[in-house]
């Protein structure tokens, strides 16, 4: 899964993943991370996501990181907000005062382009990731944001009747890569709508909270 895996995914409109109404689980249950109004909450791996449209609704200011510059403008326009785009090292730095996207490379985020993040939300970003980029990807959440509270959907199914991404992520898989860090916390789970992923795969959708010690 290399970043022309996912640039002609984006060019093909072969986007699966993107859902057109908001996540169940993140409006059931992100308030329970009980966060103050205007918190700064980050998006890695953002694509185009609809949710952004909550939390921006919800009052939070929201920063994202997504490769596929034509999901940025496709995210921007869909929100009908006119970003100023800047070069910001080796990234792309799309900017509203209450949105900005960060355009490329998740690992070229740093922690001074995000300034201090109150919480993460990842949908639809860990399961993306094959198994030897994973932990990578956990460290360098845990880096920049100051190991920042964070709200986490996995799915978990028979990995074997499937390949990723979305790859199956297990509780194990959770507590490897994060309770170092973090109390963990399922707070629910429910099973994928119709016949599961990519229409065929029964599988869970599972949310944690990851809270800091
Ligand atoms: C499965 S999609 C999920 C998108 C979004 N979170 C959602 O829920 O619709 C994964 C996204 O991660 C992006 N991506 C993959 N690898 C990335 C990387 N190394 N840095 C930034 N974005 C990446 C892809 O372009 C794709 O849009």
């Amino acid at each position: 899964m290399d970043a022309d895996y996912w640039h002609k995914k984006w060019s093909q409109n072969d986007i699966g993943f993107h859902q057109d109404d908001f996540n169940a689980l993140m409006v059931k249950h992100f308030g329970g991370l009980d966060l103050r109004d205007g918190a700064h909450v980050f998006v890695p791996l953002c694509g185009k996501t609809r949710d952004i449209a909550w939390l921006l609704q919800e009052g939070f200011r929201v920063t994202g990181a997504e490769l596929s510059q034509t999901a940025v403008e496709d995210l921007f326009a869909d929100l009908s907000l006119t970003p100023v785009v800047t070069q910001d090292g080796a990234l792309l730095r799309f900017a509203t005062p209450e949105l900005v996207v960060f355009v490329g490379d998740i690992f070229d985020v740093t922690q001074h382009a995000l300034g201090a993040v109150d919480a993460i939300y990842d949908r639809a970003a860990l399961v993306a990731l094959p198994a030897d980029v994973r932990a990578r990807y956990a460290k360098h959440l845990i880096a920049v944001t100051e190991g920042a509270t964070q709200f986490v959907l996995t799915f978990t199914y028979d990995q074997t009747t499937m390949n990723g991404p979305p790859f199956s992520i297990t509780a194990d898989m959770i507590v490897d890569l994060y309770d170092q860090h973090y109390a963990l916390k399922l707070v629910d789970e429910r099973a994928v709508p119709g016949k599961g992923l990519k229409g065929r795969t029964p599988a869970t959708e599972v949310a944690w909270e990851l809270l800091p010690f």
